[in-house]
């Protein structure tokens, strides 16, 4: 199976912006996990969160990336596994299950964001961002205090990209990088 290109990190490190480019550059299948959970549950993630609770979206979320990891699409044509970039929630890789499934479709690559920079595109507000609404403090606060609980799990990927100071073809430019680097090392082409 040809290895994935997973995108996790923190909120609005530019995962989504960035899978949907690399998937357009790659010419890959863009598979988008927050997307699909608010599919299924008919409903957007912050009601999801409101309704039914986060341990709901947590197993919604769990479904979805074991589906992926269990899944083999071919190419109608060629009948080559299909290669897909996947972008996941910002908690996604907290759940060792979650992170063992990613880890088996392909690289995993955690967007990275100073908390201002994080602050400042979410446009100082929390909305739509359901664990940014929770808890006392101000954003920035809360930014940074989840940050650092988060920080473990954050490290504990194929490799890290830095978005702070790049636009979002620089940030594909860098993840392109990296992932052919991954590559090379893991099977010896970056091909
Ligand atoms: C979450 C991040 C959100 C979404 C949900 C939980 C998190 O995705 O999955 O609100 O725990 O960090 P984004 O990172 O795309 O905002």
């Amino acid at each position: 199976m040809a290895p994935c290109l997973i995108l996790t990190g923190f909120m609005a490190t530019g995962k989504s912006t960035v899978a949907g480019l690399l998937a357009r550059r790659l010419g890959w299948e863009l598979v988008d996990c927050d997307s699909i959970v608010a599919e299924r549950a008919g409903k957007p993630i912050a009601e999801i969160f409101i309704g039914d609770g986060e341990a709901r979206f947590r197993e919604l979320e769990h479904e979805v990336i074991a589906e992926l990891a269990a899944r083999r699409v071919r190419c109608a044509q060629c009948g080559r596994p299909r290669p897909a970039v996947i972008s996941t929630g910002g908690g996604a890789l907290l759940d060792a299950c979650n992170a063992a499934h990613l880890h088996a479709l392909g690289a995993v690559a955690c967007l990275e964001a100073r908390p201002e920079v994080i602050v400042r595109r979410l446009g100082g507000e929390a909305s739509g961002r359901p664990k940014l609404a929770e808890g006392s403090g101000g954003l920035v606060e809360k930014v940074a205090r989840l940050l650092e609980a988060r920080r473990p799990a954050y490290a504990r990927v194929s490799f890290a990209v830095d978005t702070s100071d790049l636009d979002v073809e620089q940030a594909a430019d860098a993840v392109l990088e990296a992932f052919a680097a991954w590559k090379r090392e893991r099977c010896g082409t970056s091909r």
